[in-house]
């Protein structure tokens, strides 16, 4: 062990083989098991894909830094996998940040509602007419990290290690949008670490050519926690967004989209300027109308009582997303 960590290896922890494996194990604390882990959560998109074979699709976009696959559930009854397609396109990801569990539980909760849904006419539709992608878990192994012990560690970042040994890179600072400028740190044990370079992240590279691959996507949701917010861009600068038609159409879906969350809307910047986030990213550079909810709660652990609420709501606000993503504009037009 100190001859690996003589050449720059991190040693987390030590344990015997018996603990190792006993560790292993563990798992969100009981009271918590309604949440799911990497294992479940690869599993229940697995088994919606399956069931769903007209409606669905699963694949993976790549790895993360520690090589777990990051999976992607696409809905559109057309064009499957990664079938170039030119219907209109959404995009839900979740889990940009480790400790932020109850933003993968939404993802699949508006994975399960839309295919539960799928017969009724407006959720068929939606599959028949638009390019839906739902990535609920993109820091799988924060996520993992972050409840490893049994008791969760208030893990943020990914799992990078970085050049001083500590852990993690912000992946919601990592993106190229006036990168590790105000509200980001240069400093590698920051919580809002930037990382070395923009997109020197796996996952903040395999969003950025999954969403410059698919020129169809017109909008976009990050799911974080928690705020009880809903925030679009900018956020890496306090003044307003120059296009006033876009502006508007922000701010109409913002509102629409809060009159089921009771969430405040707001610009990103409002709440802090922090530059690098996926959002402005996606704006400013593919026009994408992308939105960061925060999702509502008094902690990253609400325990497994808030999941239906959360979910429920947010579903709502991601099926008006939905019913507009045919062309945003026709909101303010
Ligand atoms: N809590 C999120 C984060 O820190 C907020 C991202 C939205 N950007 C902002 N400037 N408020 O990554
Ligand atoms: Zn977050």
């Amino acid at each position: 062990l100190d001859r690996i960590a003589s050449i720059g290896q991190i040693i987390e922890d030590r344990l015997t083989i018996h603990e190792y494996a006993a560790q292993r194990l563990k798992d969100f604390p009981s009271s918590d098991a309604a949440y799911h882990n990497y294992a479940e959560t690869v599993e229940l998109l697995k088994a919606m894909a399956a069931g769903n074979p007209d409606e669905a699709s699963l694949f993976s976009i790549g790895r993360t830094v520690e090589g777990r696959e990051i999976w992607c559930l696409r809905l559109n009854s057309g064009e499957k996998g990664e079938k170039p397609s030119s219907k209109p396109g959404a995009l839900f990801i979740g889990n940009h940040h480790a400790r932020e569990h109850l933003t993968n539980e939404v993802s699949l909760g508006l994975a399960a509602h839309l295919l539960n849904n799928k017969n009724t006419p407006e959720i068929r539709k939606y599959l028949d007419t638009l390019d839906i992608y739902i990535i609920p878990m993109l820091n799988a192994d924060g996520a993992e990290y972050d409840i490893a012990t049994g008791s969760y560690r208030w893990h943020r970042k990914n799992m990078r290690v970085n050049a001083d040994r500590s852990i993690g890179v912000d992946l919601n600072r990592n993106y190229d949008s006036l990168w590790c400028e105000a509200g980001a740190s240069h400093s590698p044990g920051s919580d809002t670490y930037c990382g070395p370079a923009p997109f020197s992240e796996p996952e903040t590279q395999t969003i950025k050519r999954f969403i410059e691959d698919r020129k169809n996507l017109r909008t976009l949701m990050s799911y974080h926690s928690y705020a009880g917010l809903l925030l679009y861009p900018w956020a890496g600068k306090d003044t307003p967004l120059e296009n006033e038609k876009d502006r508007a159409v922000f701010e109409k879906m913002a509102k629409g989209m809060t009159a089921f969350t009771g969430y405040k809307p707001e610009q990103s910047s409002d709440l802090y300027v922090a530059t690098g986030d996926t959002t402005d990213w996606a704006y400013g550079n593919s026009g994408i109308f992308a939105f960061t909810t925060e999702l509502e709660g008094k902690s990253f652990y609400p325990g497994a009582a808030a999941i239906d609420k959360a979910v429920t709501n947010n579903v709502k606000a991601a099926v008006y997303m939905l019913s507009v993503t045919d062309d945003p504009y026709k909101l303010v037009n």
